[in-house]
């Protein structure tokens, strides 16, 4: 291998004052505040409009961007049709990626000005839960639930979701895990919008490509993974030869580890105790089987390799949507109903930032190891002359 900077790992790319992650020190802050202080005093609409705006909210502010918000909260006739017409069988993140670039095309803004692109943004937070509720009931064949403007953002799409109205500690659950799952900086799916943001497109092929970079197992499919493995324990007293018979084998324990964060993910520590209140007030055993299998990997680990390891976002978070009744397939969609905030606030940054030094366009460069025939290429052989494969 002759790449120096494998796969832009560590590689500085642009400036950004949307989000600091500290990984030594187990800290995560959003525009300057500690997502730890936002999950116990903001709500999601809070933190979106934070990440897309320099500060906190004042009070008209909020008002209207919840306003909008809830006035968002449809999808045009002819793309419902369409998700009428899908396969029952479509994944939900090819689902979404090709609504949201289907509602470019209905998009009340067209400019591409920066109050637009503002516009643009809440249309997208408003309408990707729409489209997730709405998949999930056609797939099912139950009709829709109308959107509630009552309830917030967390709490409606459990309601269209599942037809039923949430009580206010599941709708608070719900609304911290969109809260913690908002933003992370230069991850792959908000790389992916800011390079197609970069080359001017519009804000609608940027989150479309971040969702298409979510869609892999890599990024936002481990909490899928993370439930399989409890489903598959079960319970408690298997945890520990479950775990020990996987690392014996050199595999990997689902979120379990960070490329970032060398100690506490401050998010796991939040969701470690909402999975606990899930399951105290539903009955089910996650958090414990969860908790066994951190404990166990963790002291496993010190004796296999000498080193500490942790538990990262999803490890909690896979039976925490489980137990507020959330189908397995939608944790990813889940985490881009969320996402969509941190992405949008990046395009925005990235069209219209004055931070510098600012690309103009993201273009890396790779090392060719291909065929070489000397300076003046390899001699084209025509077709009838090449030596054909059977
Ligand atoms: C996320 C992840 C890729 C980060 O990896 P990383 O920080 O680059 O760490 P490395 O892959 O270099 O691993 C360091 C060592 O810890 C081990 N390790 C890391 N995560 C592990 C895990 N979940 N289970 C078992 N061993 C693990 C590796 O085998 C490696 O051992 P080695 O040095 O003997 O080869 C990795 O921790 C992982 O695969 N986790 C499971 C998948 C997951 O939960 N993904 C969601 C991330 S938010």
């Amino acid at each position: 291998m002759q790449t120096k900077n494998i796969g832009l790992r560590n590689i500085e790319v642009a400036d950004t004052k949307i989000c600091a992650i500290d990984g030594i020190n187990g800290k995560l802050i959003y525009r300057g505040y500690d997502i730890l202080d936002l999950v116990k005093k903001s709500s999601f609409e809070e933190t979106a409009c934070l990440l897309l705006n320099d500060d906190l909210p004042s009070e008209k502010v909020l008002a209207d961007f919840k306003k909008k918000l809830v006035e968002g909260r449809n999808l045009p006739d002819n793309v419902e049709k369409n998700l009428r017409n899908l396969p029952k069988t479509a994944n939900p993140m090819d689902v979404i990626q090709s609504r949201v670039s289907e509602l470019a095309a209905y998009a009340k803004e067209s400019g591409d000005d920066r109050e637009a692109n503002y516009n643009k943004a809440i249309d997208l937070i408003s309408k990707i839960p729409i489209i997730i509720a709405y998949w999930e009931r056609i797939r099912n064949e139950k009709e829709l639930i109308p959107p509630s403007p009552k309830l917030g953002h967390a709490g409606n799409f459990l309601y269209m979701l599942t037809g039923n109205e949430p009580d206010s500690e599941v709708a608070r659950i719900f609304d911290i895990c969109l809260i913690l799952h908002a933003e992370h900086s230069f991850n792959a799916s908000t790389f992916a919008a800011r390079e197609v943001a970069s080359t001017r497109a519009h804000m609608y092929a940027a989150v479309s490509a971040a969702i298409g970079a979510l869609s892999g197992e890599l990024h936002g499919g481990a909490n899928f993974q993370v439930m399989k493995m409890l489903l598959e324990i079960k319970s408690e007293d298997k945890v520990e030869s479950w775990i020990k018979d996987r690392l014996a084998k050199g595999e990997r324990i689902m979120g379990m580890g960070h490329a970032v964060y060398k100690t506490f993910d401050p998010r796991a520590e939040v969701l470690r105790e909402l999975s606990r209140r899930l399951s105290e007030k539903t009955g089910q055993p996650w958090y414990r089987i969860t908790k066994m299998v951190e404990d166990v990997t963790e002291e496993e680990m010190k004796k296999i390799k000498g080193s500490d390891i942790f538990p990262n976002v999803d490890l909690y978070s896979a039976s925490t949507y489980y137990m507020l009744g959330i189908p397995m397939d939608l944790n990813t969609p889940i985490f881009a109903i969320s996402r969509t905030s941190g992405w949008t606030a990046h395009v925005i940054e990235e069209k219209f930032a004055e931070a510098q030094p600012k690309p103009m366009l993201y273009r890396p460069k790779a090392v060719y190891v291909g065929k070489y025939c000397g300076p003046s290429g390899c001699e084209y052989v025509p077709l009838e002359k090449r030596i054909q494969a059977t």
